[in-house]
């Protein structure tokens, strides 16, 4: 295992995946203060991410000392380079002149192939590299040699004559870095010779006995599900690892995509052998949205009557299971998302997912998934028989629909929206199209429009088709459409969904729009 000490950087994930996906060695996060006694594993090798802070500011994160006594291999990266430089002397760091953001060419110093060198075995002349810096290295620390430079940083690349220390103050992690998997690899494999051989399945084992451990023979473990990918997987894994003491949960909040809810419990339930509870919340929460057109008042709504069903689920298991002497008490919950949604857009819009449930139920959390991107996700999910109709299933928010319905939600508008976004989403599966984007769906606007049909006038709302092409759900493209195929679903729509009068196509990139659209 290679380990990643997180100073909380926005890219430390990368690493990871870079280390995963691209490497193939088995890595783990953990935050950078942790202490290294209390790990149940030492690592082959150490990497320190990138921060936010400045190493020398008071209360500024730091590592324990002991990560400089393992004897292990250490690459910093940014911060993480500062707080091995910053150790050595805090005269080592200060703010730099100038910020550095974006792309830099980096020179590398190759002379040579004397243990200095191994960062960049492979690597000579000048790279790309991305920079996003203030603060840097002001003087070389004591014992290091430099391995490359920018024109903005002398010391942009570093290592101990000695001993496997590296820093680099660029992030071999992001994309705009084109060679950095490469100088990953060099670290991960060649310094630190930890095996390039890992793979999924290795993951779930891993996984499988750390939650039988960690929840014994016993306890019992209650989980949201929504029938999409995390939840899914997590729920699958959980059952792999203790059987029927999982309990899944499924909300129907009256809001999910046509037959979505029969088709979840048919694949949860009869395909996966989950232990599946349907509850049936569709009335309480229309009638709790009638009136209300406020997007942000909408999600709370949603987010607040999920809350309040749960926890009296919760509260019903955990009498029934006091009359049960053999069933011990639920004392964990699954926490089933996955990297992907926790980005910064929670500003934007109050998400609320299956997994965001309160510390009021004053149950232990477990997040298998926690570390894992959703590209990873779905190889795990592969790999545990899940379809791959499923595995590949678009993301679907968690307040479902009444966000893609603008303005009001109704009965009425529901069904007119699952029927349109149903004929959309089965034309481009038809097509051969659904996994060339990442996301589709149709919206209905608040306004009417007139249109005529046969010889009658008609004054329906608008079907907004939306499809869009992203990799990390941040920004995003619209999909573009072949032009016969757009025609022939909005003519679907038009034709067979009473209430719809015209369709459009969204071409709004994110930014400066969102993908969904309240
Ligand atoms: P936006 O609209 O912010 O969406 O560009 C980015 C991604 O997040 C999904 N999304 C949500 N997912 N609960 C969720 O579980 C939510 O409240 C929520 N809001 C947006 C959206 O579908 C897209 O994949």
């Amino acid at each position: 295992t290679i380990l990643v000490l997180d100073f909380g950087s926005q890219t430390s994930h990368l690493i990871l995946r870079r280390l995963r996906s691209d490497v193939r060695v088995y890595a783990e996060m953990l935050p950078c203060t942790v202490k290294l006694a209390d790990l149940p594993f030492k690592p082959k090798g150490i990497v320190l991410s990138g921060g936010p802070s400045s190493v020398y500011d008071q209360g500024a994160p730091h590592v324990d000392p002991a990560v400089f006594e393992l004897g292990v291999p250490i690459l910093g990266i940014c911060y993480g380079c500062q707080e091995i430089a910053w150790r050595i002397n805090s005269e080592n760091v200060a703010r730099g002149e100038i910020r550095e953001y974006g792309h830099a060419d980096v020179t590398i110093h190759n002379d040579g192939d004397s243990h200095v060198n191994r960062l960049f075995t492979g690597l000579g002349g000048t790279m790309h590299a991305y920079m996003s810096h203030f603060d840097k290295l002001v003087k070389l620390p004591e014992a290091f040699v430099v391995v490359a430079s920018t024109k903005n940083s002398e010391y942009a690349g570093i290592a101990h004559q000695t001993k496997p220390i590296y820093g680099v103050q660029f992030h071999p992690e992001l994309e705009h870095t084109p060679r950095g998997s490469e100088i990953l690899r060099n670290f991960a494999v060649d310094i630190c010779g930890a095996k390039p051989s890992w793979v999924m399945k290795d993951f779930i084992q891993k996984e499988i006995v750390r939650i039988r451990h960690l929840v014994g023979d016993h306890d019992q473990v209650i989980g949201a599900v929504s029938g999409g990918v995390d939840s899914t997987v997590a729920a699958k894994l959980m059952k792999e690892a203790i059987g029927d003491r999982f309990h899944a949960i499924l909300v129907d909040n009256g809001v999910m995509r046509l037959n979505e809810c029969e088709q979840v419990k048919e694949t949860l339930d009869k395909h996966l052998g989950i232990n599946l509870t349907v509850i049936d919340g569709a009335e309480l929460f229309l009638s709790r949205l009638k009136g209300v057109t406020e997007p942000e008042k909408k999600r709370k709504i949603i987010g607040g009557t999920f809350i309040d069903l749960f926890q009296e689920k919760v509260r019903s298991m955990e009498e029934e299971a006091k009359d049960k002497p053999d069933a011990g008490p639920i004392v964990w919950l699954l926490q089933g998302t996955s990297v992907s949604f926790r980005g910064p857009s929670a500003t934007i819009k109050t998400h609320h997912n299956v997994g965001g449930l309160p510390d009021t139920l004053k149950l232990k959390l477990i997040e298998p998934l926690r570390e894992m991107f959703k590209d990873e996700v779905r190889k795990f999910g592969e790999e545990l028989g899940i379809h791959r109709d499923l595995v590949m299933r678009h993301p679907f928010p968690g307040p479902g629909i009444a966000i893609r319905i603008l303005g009001e939600v109704t009965p009425e508008r529901v069904a007119i929206a699952r029927a349109a976004d149903n004929i959309f989403i089965s034309e481009i599966k038809a097509a051969g199209v659904y996994d060339e984007m990442s996301q589709a769906y149709v919206a209905i606007s608040q306004d009417r429009a007139v249109g005529v049909q046969g010889d009658a006038r008609v004054y329906g709302y608008i079907a907004i088709l939306r499809a869009v092409k992203t990799l990390d759900f941040m920004s995003a493209e619209p999909y573009e459409f072949d032009f016969a195929l757009l025609k022939k679903i909005s003519t679907r729509i038009v034709n067979e969904v009473d209430g719809i009068a015209r369709v459009t196509y969204d071409i709004t990139s994110k930014p400066p729009g969102t993908i969904e659209m309240e």
